[in-house]
């Protein structure tokens, strides 16, 4: 069967790479992909960007792709599945009115409240006053975020009344961010430590994923400006046997039931951000309705079984029935950024690699283009430089060495991807 990854980051060429090992896959198109997914046997790049949903459908149409699997959150919002369901063609991703999970945070906040799932507690504003009055009743350390897409720009943390006041006009009063702040959430700062927990569901179960973890923060220590990742590792140690079923029970399960009961269930890949509380609590943060990026990069390292049966097995309902086997190996993946990332940065400079890959090493590409040939930069994050290892330390140990073997000018990342995992696994040692 022919499979069409829409996307042009680095989990879609992640998606590509595992849906092209997949025994039931005779080609996979990527649109508009990168790089990367152009030199990957099996794949194919086609020039439709991943917001023309028109054009997805004539190129699905038109190539008789067999299944459609969506990668960003903007087409899902958009409504991408419903218009493939019209007119009959296989997608896995979430309906517009399901992807509001991510598309509105106030939505988003309403549901938890309502279907009791924790959270931080919170209030929605839509003027400068209301924001005022809400600031000084709950007092700092507070956060702030825009209700809608905000390409992950939308969250501020507020540490004191004034930045918080700020953040407020600067969405309400100035636009910051468009019609995505109009309005607001404002909410309790959460303690804890942070976990990605993504499941592919099929409207009525949820089939749990490996566990993972990102690093949103741009500088070594978790410092600096929020971005897209930074890297990311599997499995995530803080999530444990008793936080793990905690999550299914009281963030998974009650969301997928409140999906359905409202008449929109939710099929595609479900990630819940979470704070792990230093008592083992899960509290979502957001939700996506994607895979994370970057990670999809480790995860689909240690993935064994096959993802397009499991796609398959989502959109026919009968995940209940279906099991994913797991390298038991630790994998992490460094991304590689252009200096200047998550504000402005260079296009088109040329990335050397040598013996990057080996067994267990792959460098999946985000913002990556070939221009006569010779492969160049063509975005923030540009690679994401992913390892196996018997343990995390070692996972690390690879991806960095590979990473040293490979170049540009602007070529800059984070020097401690894993830094808590190793910490505590070396605690545990
Ligand atoms: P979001 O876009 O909602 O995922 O927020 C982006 C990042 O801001 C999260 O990954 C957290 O690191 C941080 N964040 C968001 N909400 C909270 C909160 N209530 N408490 C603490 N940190 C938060
Ligand atoms: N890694 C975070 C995200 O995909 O949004």
């Amino acid at each position: 069967m022919k499979v069409l990854i829409v996307g042009g980051g680095g989990r879609e060429h992640a998606l590509a790479w595992c849906a092209a090992k997949s025994k039931r896959v005779s080609e996979v198109l990527v649109a508009p992909g990168n790089a990367g997914t152009h030199l990957e046997p099996g794949v194919r790049n086609v020039q439709v960007r991943d917001d023309d949903i028109a054009g997805l459908l004539d190129l699905a149409a038109r190539e008789a792709v067999n299944l459609t699997i969506v990668g960003p959150e903007a087409p899902l919002v958009a409504g991408v599945r419903d218009a493939f369901d019209a007119n009959g063609l296989a997608c896995f991703g979430p309906s517009a009115q399901a992807a509001a999970l991510e598309g509105s945070k106030s939505f988003t906040k309403e549901f938890l409240r309502s279907q009791g799932i924790p959270t931080a507690d919170f209030s929605i504003v839509e003027t400068v006053e209301e924001g005022r009055a809400v600031i000084a009743q709950r007092g700092v350390p507070l956060v702030v975020k825009a209700d809608g897409l905000a390409a992950g720009k939308g969250v501020t943390i507020c540490g004191d009344e004034d930045s918080a006041e700020q953040a407020v006009i600067e969405a309400l009063q100035d636009l910051k961010f468009g019609e995505a702040g109009r309005q607001l959430v404002i909410e309790e700062f959460l303690d804890g430590e942070e976990a990605s927990f993504i499941c592919l569901c099929d409207g009525q179960t949820a089939l749990p994923l490996a566990t993972s973890q990102d690093h949103k923060a741009r500088f070594d220590g978790d410092q600096g400006p929020n971005t897209g990742g930074m890297g990311a590792y599997s499995p995530a140690p803080v999530v444990t046997r008793a936080v793990h079923d905690r999550i299914m029970h009281e963030v998974i399960n009650p969301t997928l039931a409140g999906m359905a009961a409202r008449g929109a269930p939710y099929q595609g890949f479900l990630y819940a951000g979470l704070m792990i509380t230093p008592q083992g609590a899960p509290k979502v943060i957001e939700f996506n309705v994607r895979l994370g990026d970057p990670e999809a990069q480790p995860l689909v390292m240690r993935l064994q079984g096959d993802l397009i049966e499991a796609c398959l097995a989502a959109l026919d309902g009968k995940l209940d029935r279906f099991t994913l086997a797991w390298d038991e190996r630790h994998a992490l993946g460094v991304v590689m950024v252009s200096d200047g990332y998550p504000g402005s940065y260079a296009k088109g400079e040329r990335i050397t690699m040598q013996d990057a890959e080996a067994q267990d090493v792959k460098v999946f590409h985000a913002g990556t283009s070939l221009k006569q040939g010779v492969l160049v930069t063509n975005g923030g994050r540009v690679l994401c430089v992913t390892a196996l290892g018997d343990t995390i330390a070692s996972a690390q140990a690879r991806a960095y060495e590979s990473a040293q073997r490979i170049d540009w000018p602007g070529a800059r990342y984070r020097m401690d991807i894993g830094h808590r995992a190793v910490a505590r696994d070396s605690a545990i040692n």
